[in-house]
């Protein structure tokens, strides 16, 4: 069964998503799931969140990890970042429904999670309905090609 704790994966957040990313990765090590890397805020100190998703970005890019999470305050802004680059498709995520079809329309490989409005139970399931739902391709894949075409950006 299709599921993307099986591949290397990362979480990351700023100052607003540091308690957030703090309940998921405990959330994720009682399940047993430990092939991922932590980074970002190390406290609530407060940083500048597009430090961490370069990192994580590049990450991607050269296939140290096949796939992301990150968290800010809202989710926004490191998705607007991460968007900016070729090859990343950044989803933010407010609810279960839009977890699964950025996965299988989208083929999202960044979930981004705003730790100032998603709660730690939400956020969990929203996790578990990304991580759970494979790419549909076919039209799908045609679109993300058309996307891949358009502008300049990385
Ligand atoms: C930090 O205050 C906040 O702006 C950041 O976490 C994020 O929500 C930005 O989109």
């Amino acid at each position: 069964m299709f599921n993307l704790f099986s591949q290397p994966f990362a979480i990351s957040s700023d100052h607003g998503g540091y308690d957030l990313k703090t309940h998921l990765t405990g959330y994720m090590k009682n399940k047993g799931i430990t092939n991922f890397k932590e980074l970002g805020a190390t406290g609530k100190d407060i940083v500048h969140y597009p430090v961490f998703v370069e990192e994580m970005v590049q990450l991607i890019l050269n296939k140290d990890i096949a796939w992301g999470i990150m968290i800010c305050g809202t989710g926004m802004g490191t998705s607007i970042a991460a968007n900016r680059y070729q090859g990343i498709y950044s989803a933010r995520c407010n609810d279960v429904t839009i977890a699964r079809l950025a996965r299988s329309h989208n083929d999202a490989n960044i979930l981004n999670l705003g730790g100032r409005v998603t709660g730690n139970i939400l956020a969990e399931d929203i996790l578990e309905a990304f991580a759970s739902t494979s790419f549909l391709g076919d039209r799908y894949q045609t679109r993300k090609d058309m996307i891949d075409k358009m502008g300049n950006c990385g």
